[in-house]
């Protein structure tokens, strides 16, 4: 086997692979030329959101072309209802202030919207100069509340996926590809 193969040969918990590493490295350049057309010469913040969204914004970065700072907010859900109530408790909050920043929330994948609506709503209420949201994936038919996101990797099919920063159980982030985990792995 090539050493490249080797790299990203199929982990055994993986079902199957849904978006390759070629995949998301041409599509986060897409993304990257996208976002530099947008911004110019003009700084923009990028706010990682993690952990998930931790290699995205790392290979994001390096494809924007417009000047970029980088800033990270971490995230938790109150109790196990969070998916389902909404709210959202600040871990980690950015290091700087955002007032009159052009700032670009990096998310690893759009599922409810839950988090990101409260995200947006705290974000916003610090007055920024422009406020966009830039998602590797996006649930397809999961969106609970709608999420004005200007920029959108892959639309996903509600599966269990993993890699490239999403997780179970904290592993699986460092997978080079987007897979679906199978079943037998998370059944009770
Ligand atoms: C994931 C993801 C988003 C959120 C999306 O984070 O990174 O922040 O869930 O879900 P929602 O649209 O339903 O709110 P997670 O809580 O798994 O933390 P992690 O990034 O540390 O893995």
């Amino acid at each position: 086997m090539e050493l490249a193969e080797q790299m990203t040969s199929m982990h055994p918990d993986v079902s199957h692979v849904i978006i390759t590493e070629e995949q998301i490295r041409a599509r986060v350049a897409e993304l990257g030329a996208q976002i530099s057309a947008d911004y110019g010469d003009e700084p923009v913040l990028l706010v990682a959101v993690l952990r998930g969204a931790a290699l995205f914004v790392a290979d994001l970065s390096r494809e924007i072309s417009s000047p970029v700072e980088l800033d990270f907010m971490a995230v938790s859900s109150y109790g196990s209802s969070t998916k389902s109530s909404g709210v959202v408790r600040i871990i980690k909050d950015l290091d700087e202030t955002i007032e009159d920043m052009n700032v670009l929330v990096v998310e690893d994948i759009l599922d409810t919207g839950l988090t990101l609506k409260y995200l947006l709503k705290n974000l916003a209420s610090r007055k920024p100069r422009s406020l966009e949201v830039v998602t590797l994936l996006s649930k397809e038919g999961k969106q609970r509340v709608s999420i004005d996101c200007k920029y959108i990797g892959f639309d996903v099919p509600d599966e269990f996926v993993i890699g490239y920063g999403l997780d179970y159980a904290e592993r699986y982030r460092n997978l080079p590809y987007i897979g679906v985990l199978k079943p037998e792995v998370y059944a009770d």
